[in-house]
């Protein structure tokens, strides 16, 4: 990590809807789930796949509080994007349930969740290519009645490059740049949680550093996190709450600290 995060400005926390700090205290070892049942959001048990296909989750479960960043890890098709978008309402489960903040939104759309703030960035297709940065911030808001102007400069202020290039179209950006636009679309609608799915795919490791540090950032305004990422080893430095997940399933869970030191996760998972 460069750590450049505590230089930065935006100290501003009105940019999220905060609901205060968690406290976090899982069970010792990473082969027994966490608590879920009390977390600001939690995907509980979730068991479901596409449209009439076969199961591709089984008995999942996730779950993120206030402060935190929650680690998402796994091999590739392990199911992270489908428990992802399980959670964010794109998939019918047949078992479980997802709860934000106490209340019961499995049966919501997405487009409900994100009025009831919920902030998702998608693996893929995360920014309208052909709009302009500034013009990707906007669609960003469009649940928002009120004047967005503060959130829109708090955002520029998070990401400084994006306001250089906001006349730019999005689709001229660097991949990191692409990406902190598809974040700053998502913290328009000032969500209480955001969700991130592989959010430095494709960018070296100093732009990863980058964007962890402003993901941090994010989270240090009490913003609960939950991200997808496939370089393991430096995400679960950061993770408050790690998952691995195994063919829909989840296989370890812990603090990040806690997956680090397994010997298990580590011969399995984060190369020796
Ligand atoms: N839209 C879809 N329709 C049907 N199956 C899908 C779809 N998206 C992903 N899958 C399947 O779900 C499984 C998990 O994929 P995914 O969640 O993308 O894994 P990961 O994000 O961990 O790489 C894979 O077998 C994949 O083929
Ligand atoms: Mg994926």
């Amino acid at each position: 990590m460069s750590g450049g995060y505590e230089n930065r400005s935006n100290k501003d926390a009105t940019i999220t809807n905060t609901v205060g700090k968690g406290e976090f205290d899982p069970h010792p070892g990473t082969g027994h789930p966490m608590d879920t049942a009390e977390a600001f959001l939690v995907g509980d048990s979730m068991t479901g796949g596409y449209g009439k296909g076969p199961d591709i989750l089984h008995d999942c479960t996730l779950s993120v509080n206030p402060g935190e960043i929650a680690v998402i890890v796994g091999p590739n098709g392990a199911g992270k994007s489908t428990a992802m978008k399980a959670v964010f309402g794109m998939l019918d489960l047949r078992q479980g349930s997802v709860r934000l903040d106490g209340e019961d939104i499995t049966n919501l759309s997405p487009q409900d969740r994100v009025v009831r703030g919920m902030g998702f960035v998608p693996q893929n297709n995360n920014i309208f290519t052909s709009l302009t940065v500034e013009e990707n911030l906007e669609m960003g808001a469009f649940i928002r009645r009120d004047d967005f102007r503060e959130t829109l400069a708090q955002i520029y202020d998070l990401f400084p490059i994006l306001k250089d290039k906001r006349r730019q179209a999005a689709g001229e950006l660097s991949g990191g740049q692409r990406q902190q636009v598809a974040v700053g679309r998502a913290l328009m609608t000032q969500p209480k949680v955001l969700m991130l799915d592989e959010p430095t795919a494709g960018v070296s490791p100093i732009v990863m550093d980058e964007l962890f540090d402003r993901i941090i950032e994010v989270s240090r305004t009490g913003i609960p996190i939950l991200m997808v990422e496939q370089n393991a080893r430096q995400a679960l430095e950061i993770a408050d709450r790690g998952y691995v997940l195994v063919q829909g399933a989840n296989a370890y869970t812990g603090t990040g600290k806690q997956l680090l030191a397994d010997p298990d996760v580590r011969k399995s998972f984060l190369g020796g």
